[in-house]
């Protein structure tokens, strides 16, 4: 059962518009600070904020100790400014005092040494003591502040899992014997679901299964037992959460909440689809990647964002003005990247755009991490940018952008947690699978082949798309094949990836042939079968670390040693195989590496082995390109859909310069432009712009 979906209001005469603003720390600040930054919020346009997300040793500095005072103070310094106010529960970082007395709440690490407290999230999901602090701070706010009109969102916890995903304690260990009698019901399957007959692993009940702590040297854990211990992990923190969040909830009904997620460059750490369900609205902190992939990887972030959101709006409830502070080289941003990676957000579905933080921070970890107001003050080239992007923002609030939702694409590229989680296995035929990151490379080819493509979880419903994609989801369950199968025999187009569909929900493998997903039906689909992997890369030194293809793409790391089935060759197309030198080196030359197979009304492609991006985008332009509408891959396009106030069916149209070093043609746009950032227009050409670096051009439109 999913939540229904709530947005906060703002202090707004209609209570609407785009929320901006960030995480706001004046605990960390003297007092004598709080006027300047309210009165430079108003310059920025800034109407809501974050707060208290770590101020629990503020709030209560000792145990029997509560202060208040100082958060009534700046909630109605920020009321009257008519800045809402996101109210933490303030929990994710608990105070000195609480550790002191109860060392028991520590997590453990999977050598079974005490994680010390001094960071953050230093807490075992499964303590009950840790949660009965936690819970009475919770009710403590909701009692206080449950009624304040200028509270009007509830932000749970921050980033779950981000200190303290995987912990090994004993708490821990005895929770999981729960969960896992919960989830398999008997001892019996159990072993079968995780194949204990290997290495004597065996149980007789219960009370003999183990979390999977450090066994010596190399060990390597049984998969299926690692894989139910990060089910079991997301699913102490996600309880967590959900009993901060009925523990506020019981006080305070009426104002929405959410907890913020991670879904950028490399984390996707939670099971977020299932996070999604127990939230009102999502809400997302995103952090670029340095480099040349920086919006498209936003941009492929964003979209499952907008899946996770199930066509909803969604809120950016963290991210950067500038660098950060917290890799090895820490880009900055350009000019005009702060407010074209935020507009960017609002192109891909966003309602609210927040950064980490407001003021930066004089002291602590965090003080060379860029902020909206930074070390040098108000008189600065990023707080003018900062103001900038306030004024779009306003304009965008103004012309009804709110609510407007995301006009679907005909592809989705399907993400799946477990198999996220799955690749991650050192068990598998390479250890340099990544789901995530395969997902990321085919967002980035569709853009690269001039169209779009949604990300959606692969447990939601994705059958009304023309072409879903599974790029390396390991583990599909038997009904997961189905619903696949299913979409492809009515017509729908599958591609699969090489190393899709191999092992199900329990780490087992297929028989028969890869991918065995559903007993083969997914060979079926597919009219492949797949006998062996053959597995390159520059570590076997003197072998070919590449395979060509009779296309001219290249294979760098797995190629499946594929035939097509018995009885299925004349339904079955192969459009490449494995051709030249390293595939005559390693005995593939001439085997099916690309194919296409008709299914049912629908079709099944499998790309059995890893290509490069452009080898992807060539795919993606030849089979599924529109020849009519082809436009410059350079120019990223999205457009969004809204009713205005008579009814009227209105489009918002984002173009981004996609670049990124060099300037981008709107060649025509149609509608009336709202926001021009680092856009030049055309000599003679009414509606063509020309977008620079960073150049954003949003323009809107009636639809009736
Ligand atoms: C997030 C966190 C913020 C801040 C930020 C820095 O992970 O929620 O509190 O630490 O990163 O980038």
């Amino acid at each position: 059962m999913r939540r229904e979906f709530r947005w906060p209001r703002l202090l707004t005469p209609n209570g609407g518009g785009i929320a901006y603003g960030g995480d706001y720390n004046p605990d960390q600040w003297p007092e004598s600070v709080w006027n300047e930054d309210i009165e430079l919020m108003r310059r920025a346009h800034v109407n809501t904020v974050a707060l208290a997300i770590f101020s629990w040793s503020r709030i209560q500095p000792r145990e029997d100790e509560w202060d208040f005072d100082w958060l009534d103070r700046i909630i109605a310094k920020l009321g009257e400014a008519g800045i809402a106010v996101d109210l933490a529960s303030a929990t994710a970082s608990a105070p000195m005092w609480l550790y002191e007395r109860h060392p028991e709440v520590l997590p453990r690490d999977r050598f079974g040494h005490v994680v010390n407290p001094g960071s953050r999230q230093s807490w075992s999901p499964t303590s009950p003591v840790f949660k009965e602090y936690a819970l009475a701070m919770c009710r403590r706010l909701a009692e206080r502040y449950g009624d304040n009109p200028t509270v009007t969102a509830w932000h749970i916890g921050n980033e779950y899992g981000w200190n303290n995903r995987h912990d090994y304690s004993d708490s821990a260990q005895a929770a999981f014997r729960d969960w896992c009698e919960r989830r398999y019901g008997s001892v019996e399957a159990l072993n079968d679901a995780w194949g204990t007959a290997f290495w004597s692993q065996h149980v007789n009940s219960f009370s003999e299964v183990l979390i999977p702590r450090h066994m010596g040297g190399d060990s390597m854990v049984n998969p299926a037992q690692q894989l139910d211990f990060e089910r079991f992990g997301n699913d102490m923190l996600l309880d967590f959460y959900k009993a901060e969040r009925d523990a506020i909830e019981a006080i305070c009904p009426d104002k929405p909440f959410t907890t913020n997620f991670m879904v950028s460059t490399d984390q996707c750490v939670m099971d977020y689809a299932q996070w999604s369900d127990e939230v009102d609205f999502v809400s997302n902190d995103h952090y670029f990647h340095e480099g040349e992939s920086h919006l498209d990887e936003l941009a492929c972030s964003d979209a499952l964002m907008g899946g996770l959101a199930q066509g909803k709006p969604w809120y950016v409830m963290e991210h950067s003005t500038s660098g950060v502070q917290w890799k090895p080289l820490n880009a900055r941003k350009r000019h005009g990247e702060l407010v074209r990676d935020a507009l960017a957000h609002v192109a891909f579905g966003a309602d609210a755009i927040n950064f980490f933080q407001w003021r930066q921070s004089r002291s602590g970890a965090e003080a060379f991490h860029s902020a909206m107001v930074p070390h040098a003050g108000a008189d600065s080239a990023l707080f003018r940018e900062v103001c900038e992007l306030g004024e779009s923002l306003q304009a965008l609030s103004d012309a009804g952008i709110q609510g407007s939702e995301m006009e679907r694409s005909r592809a989705a590229i399907l993400f799946h947690a477990d198999s996220e989680w799955a690749t991650r296995s050192e068990t598998l035929p390479t250890m340099k699978l990544n789901h995530w990151h395969d997902v990321r490379d085919w967002y980035r080819a569709f853009l690269d082949a001039g169209l779009r493509a949604d990300v959606t979880p692969l447990r939601d419903d994705w059958s009304g798309y023309d072409i879903i994609v599974l790029p390396t989801v390991l583990v599909l369950s038997d009904a997961d094949a189905r619903r696949i199968a299913e979409f492809a025999a009515s017509g729908g187009t599958v591609v699969v990836g090489y190393a899709t569909g191999l092992v199900d929900e329990s780490f087992r493998v297929g028989l028969g042939g890869y991918p065995g997903a559903g007993g083969g039906l997914l060979r079926d689909v597919l009219g492949v079968r797949t006998e062996e992997f053959n597995i390159v890369g520059d570590e076997a030194q003197g072998e070919a670390s590449a395979v060509g293809l009779s296309n001219g793409a290249c294979s760098r790391l797995w190629q499946s040693v594929a035939t097509v089935a018995d009885g299925e060759a004349d339904d079955v197309a192969v459009l490449a195989t494995y051709e030249g030198e390293g595939a005559e080196d390693w005995e593939l030359g001439g085997m099916p590496a690309l194919t296409r197979h008709a299914y049912g009304a629908g079709v099944g492609y499998y790309v059995g082995c890893d290509l490069r991006r452009e080898d992807i985008a060539r795919f993606v332009e030849a089979e599924f390109g529109d020849a009519s509408i082809r436009a410059d891959s350079r120019l990223m396009h999205t457009r969004r859909i809204g009713v205005d106030e008579n009814g009227n069916r209105v489009a918002f149209d984002f173009y981004l310069n996609r670049g990124p070093k060099k300037p981008v043609n709107v060649p025509e746009f149609t509608g009336v432009p709202l926001v021009e950032h680092r856009c030049a227009p055309v000599a003679g050409v009414a509606h063509g712009r020309v977008l620079q670096r960073n150049g954003v051009l949003i323009t809107r439109q009636r639809l009736d």
